[in-house]
């Protein structure tokens, strides 16, 4: 064993009680993807080396900080045309000025529907095709709180970015092969409620405990992000959704000290670096190998399976959480027409014969 390996074992040993979401079922390849050579130790520059991402244009949610701003970073330096989300216009252009290459800032707080709406609407009214909707913003509070009647967690990082979907979702048509990545995360399957989501209970009144809010609403982003898959079948749209790995990013500033102490412990012992945590994300959105894989869900530049009793791949759940989420949501959304594919030729639409 090497020393980062004998490293994260007893790294891993030490302060897998105190972090949520440590220890854990183990996962295999998954069937019928492409493997990469990629693994927890590539860099987003390392898997995008070589990719031309010139004329392509890429959102990314939460640009401003940790794994959003590394991913915006590496798209535009590859060429892509980066719109990135902060959840103030300050955040977002602050960020923007710091990456090189062609970016535009725009306001996104997920928590407000409003915004969300606004910032679609402005990405929309650009009038061109997207090529990578990554959803990558997402917090880890304290307290529990609600919004909108609901959770907060499920509503930020889940529903906030079901509307942001859905209203986006034409563009992606009008790109060669669009892809939507969801950033989730292994909490997804390690501290999740067991029964998976809490349809019942969507305020967490019971037991509220934030990590499993928060491992809560991180299994809904991987469930709906293998939904919009199935719903997509037959186009040229990808969904995919992943875990970057354990980053010290700024997600723990609302822990308690403690687990915040152990977190940073267990990232410097043991988790990846910014650039490693981004590679995954980066990896999803551009590699040509993964043009026609969908509904999958990575770890380390890889499609897994989660084995064991887990809900990573519960259809069932999957179609209901799609439908709770469109009743929930329903006011901001848009109603969803799939374009005929024999009016495309090279994802282009065809010139009418008159
Ligand atoms: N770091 C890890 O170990 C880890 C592990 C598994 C999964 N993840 C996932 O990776 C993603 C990126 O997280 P990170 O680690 O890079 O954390 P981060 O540094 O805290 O970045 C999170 C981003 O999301 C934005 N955001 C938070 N709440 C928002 C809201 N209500 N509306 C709009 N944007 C909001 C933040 O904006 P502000 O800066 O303005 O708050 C920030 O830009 C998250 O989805 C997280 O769940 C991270």
């Amino acid at each position: 064993m090497n020393r980062r390996g004998f490293l994260k074992t007893a790294s891993a040993a030490a302060i897998v009680p105190v972090i949520p979401g440590c220890g854990g079922p183990a996962v295999m390849p998954a069937t019928d993807v492409p493997v990469s050579s990629f693994g927890a130790e590539s860099t987003a520059e390392e898997v995008t080396e070589g990719i031309d991402l010139t004329g392509k244009i890429a959102v990314v949610t939460g640009c401003n900080s940790g794994i959003g701003f590394e991913t915006m970073r590496v798209l535009a330096l590859r060429g892509a045309y980066v719109i990135g989300t902060g959840r103030t216009l300050e955040k977002a252009e602050a960020a923007c000025a710091l990456v090189k290459g062609i970016t535009t800032p725009v306001q996104m707080e997920l928590s407000d529907y409003d915004s969300i709406v606004k910032c679609a609407e402005l990405i929309r009214s650009m009038n061109s095709p997207i090529d990578m909707l990554i959803c990558n913003a997402g917090m880890r509070g304290a307290e529990r709180e609600l919004v909108h009647g609901l959770e907060k967690h499920f509503v930020v990082n889940h529903l906030g970015h079901f509307i942001l979907v859905n209203r986006l979702l034409d563009r992606l048509y009008f790109s060669w092969q669009g892809r939507v990545v969801v950033v989730g995360s292994w909490a997804a399957y390690r501290s999740a409620p067991e029964e998976g989501i809490q349809f019942d209970d969507l305020r967490a009144t019971r037991d509220y405990s934030a990590s499993q809010a928060y491992a809560h609403s991180k299994l809904a982003n991987v469930l709906f992000s293998y939904e919009l898959a199935r719903l997509l079948k037959g186009t040229r749209i990808t969904s995919n959704s992943l875990h970057p790995g354990v980053i010290n990013t700024n997600i723990a500033r609302n822990v308690s000290p403690i687990l915040r102490a152990g977190f940073g412990l267990l990232t410097r012992l043991s988790g990846k670096t910014i650039e490693e945590g981004a590679a995954t994300s980066c990896y999803v959105a551009t590699s040509p190998r993964l043009g026609a894989t969908s509904g999958e869900y990575f770890e380390d530049c890889n499609a897994v399976t989660v084995l064991g009793d887990n809900h990573m791949h519960d259809r069932e759940q999957a179609s209901r959480l799609w439908l709770v989420s469109e009743q929930l949501t329903q006011d901001y959304l848009v109603e969803l027409k799939r374009p005929d594919w024999s009016e495309f030729e090279n994802g282009l639409r065809k010139k009418r014969a008159n």
